[in-house]
């Protein structure tokens, strides 16, 4: 008997987080001959998307190249619909997969819809409840919930949430966030060649001694006063003697002109480019406190027992917060200070925080997406 043909799967993504996130369903799906896996990338992050493609060892089939400078949303979203549109029209996919609540992954699958090609959600599921929190993702990820065939959520939470909007329970997995395999990918790679982090180290010698706070911050809602505020608390704990702050600045101009403006120069404070993944692992390694914005980040740190500082009003993972590991602080600068404070002189307040937890995942979610695309098909 001869076998079926493989399953034509077409992955789209466009940003670092999804790249980072499905990297592991890509490797997955190209080494079971039961698909043909296919990937393009909208691009729509240039740089810190190709970091993520290198170290992964991911050459894309179709790249779009649409990433301008400060895009709008609109225009952003127009060239997105388009071009994977005419992607589609030629690959002919017999699935796509989308991951998470970019612009892309929304508009892959309004593409993949209108072409009635079943769309797989990889991340399905996340609400905060509130669609202004996270903007736009929130309504980004229900409108892939309307259109998704198979659901991937990560926990049961966001099973739940799914099940609450009345998706078909039939239709939707529990497989575990694929950001734990991804950091369990590039752990065991620094582990072979300690090399591919080795980058922060003269910055390792000269914040010896002090207690390092890692942060990223990018989230268009806390754009303007947010920002500023987030920029401001920074500041000022940095200005303690025992603290240093390692900060990879997001690309986006939005957050580049107020850090810079408001931190460059400082002693404690090293405003670095955005660091490739093996690297922001060694970061978080190093760091005893994370503070951040970033959706990724917040379930990383859980994993590794990090504390983490939201610098969000409301989250669509609630699962760390539950664990204990992360702490929901908003924007108000006297709030960050005073939680950054508490958790750096309250040796008990650390202690409870900085527990390893695995709410996300254990690392074998992308074999588990595989093994239900494989059933959905009956291969
Ligand atoms: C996007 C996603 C957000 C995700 C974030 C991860 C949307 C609407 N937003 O937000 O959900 O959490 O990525 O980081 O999909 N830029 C560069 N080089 C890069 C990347 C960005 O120069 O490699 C600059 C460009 O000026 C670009 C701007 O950043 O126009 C904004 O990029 P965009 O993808 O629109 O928004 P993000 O804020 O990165
Ligand atoms: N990350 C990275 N380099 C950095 C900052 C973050 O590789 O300088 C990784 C981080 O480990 C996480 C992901 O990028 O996996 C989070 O991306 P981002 O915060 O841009 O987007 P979000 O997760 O908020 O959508």
């Amino acid at each position: 008997m001869t076998s079926p043909a493989p399953l034509r799967v077409l992955l789209v993504f466009g940003t670092r987080p999804e790249a980072i996130k499905l990297f592991p369903v890509v490797h997955a799906l190209k080494a079971d001959p039961r698909f043909a896996c296919v990937v393009c990338v909208s691009a729509q992050h240039r740089q810190m998307l190709d970091q993520v493609l290198a170290i992964a060892g991911i050459v894309p089939d179709h790249d779009l190249d649409v990433m301008q400078p400060d895009q709008t949303l609109d225009a952003l979203t127009a060239n997105l619909l388009t071009g994977l549109g005419r992607v589609m029209d030629e690959v002919k996919p017999d699935r796509v997969i989308v991951q998470g609540d970019t612009a892309t992954a929304m508009a892959g699958a309004l593409a993949a819809y209108y072409r009635k090609i079943p769309i797989d959600h990889v991340e399905a599921g996340l609400r905060s409840g509130n669609i202004h929190h996270p903007w736009p993702e929130e309504v980004n990820r229900k409108i892939i919930g309307a259109m998704a065939s198979l659901h991937f959520a990560p926990t049961t939470t966001s099973q739940a949430a799914l099940l609450r909007e009345n998706v078909d329970p039939a239709r939707v997995h529990v497989t575990g966030n694929t950001v734990i395999d991804a950091l369990h990918w590039v752990t065991a790679a620094i582990a072979r060649r300690p090399a591919l982090a080795s980058g922060l180290a003269d910055l390792e010698a000269r914040f010896a001694g002090r207690r390092i706070i890692g942060v990223t911050s990018h989230r268009r809602e806390n754009f303007g006063e947010g920002m500023e505020q987030i920029a401001r608390a920074i500041r000022e704990v940095a200005a303690r003697p025992d603290v240093a702050v390692i900060f990879p600045v997001h690309l986006n101009p939005n957050v580049r002109k107020v850090m810079n403006a408001a931190l460059s120069g400082l002693d404690n404070v090293a405003l670095v480019e955005p660091l490739d993944y093996p690297h922001f692992a060694r970061l978080l390694a190093i760091a005893d406190i994370m503070l951040t914005d970033s959706g990724g980040v917040q379930e990383e740190a859980p994993a590794l027992g990090k504390p983490v500082l939201v610098m969000r009003e409301t989250t669509e993972r609630p699962e760390g917060v539950e664990a204990g590991t992360a702490r929901l602080v908003g924007t108000d600068a006297r709030r960050i200070v005073t939680e950054l404070s508490t958790l750096l002189d309250d040796r008990n307040a650390y202690e409870t925080m900085a527990r390893a937890h695995n709410p996300f995942g254990d690392g074998h979610s992308a074999r588990r997406i595989v093994e239900l695309l494989a059933n959905e098909i009956g291969h």
